[in-house]
């Protein structure tokens, strides 16, 4: 049974936070809470669930957005018309970047902003992700474009930091001959 996830308001301190390293094994009660966010993921992703449960839209997902001050990232992307791959990256660090920066036309959203918040946010095109996976085993990620800004939005997270705080206030907008969009 689906159960929707309480996902903390941006106004809440524990966003704000560093979140600890995680130390292996993983509980159980960490292994379910990280199921629950890729059910939750993908649901909001599929239309019928998304209106029957009334979620709003999201691919990424970090433990500090559940109240949980500990390095966990969970990300959920649709590679094909309902077809979803799942990232869960325990103590995520990237480890090398492109030096080419793009941005989200449309700027990035946020299950824990429940607002539009005009603006882009510069992030590398491509990342490599080094971590442990559930079971402690060490894992590498190459991510580009949406599935890049996605890492690194969500290693923010992990770091306190919300997207909006790297919009520049006096240039929230980029055209396509400044930066690459996507
Ligand atoms: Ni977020």
């Amino acid at each position: 049974m689906f159960k929707k996830l309480d996902i903390l308001d941006e106004k809440d301190k524990r966003l704000r936070i560093v979140s600890k390293e995680v130390t292996f094994p993983i509980s159980k009660e960490y292994k379910n809470l990280i199921q629950r966010a890729i059910d939750h993921l993908t649901y909001s992703q599929i239309e019928e669930y998304e209106k029957k449960y009334n979620l709003r839209p999201g691919m990424g997902l970090a433990f500090p957005q559940l109240g949980i001050n500990e390095r966990i990232i969970i990300i959920v992307n649709e590679v094909d018309d309902g077809i979803f791959e799942n990232y869960v990256v325990i103590n995520p660090k990237i480890v090398s970047n492109s030096a080419e920066m793009v941005a989200v036309e449309a700027g990035e959203g946020c299950l824990s902003v429940n607002r539009e918040v005009p603006g882009q946010v510069l992030r590398y095109a491509r990342v490599t992700v080094e971590g442990f996976d559930e079971d402690g085993n060490k894992i590498r990620v190459r991510a580009r474009e949406d599935l890049s800004v996605a890492f690194q939005h969500e290693i923010d997270h992990l770091n306190g930091i919300l997207f909006f705080d790297r919009i520049d206030p006096n240039k929230r907008f980029y055209s396509d001959i400044e930066i690459r969009l996507i």
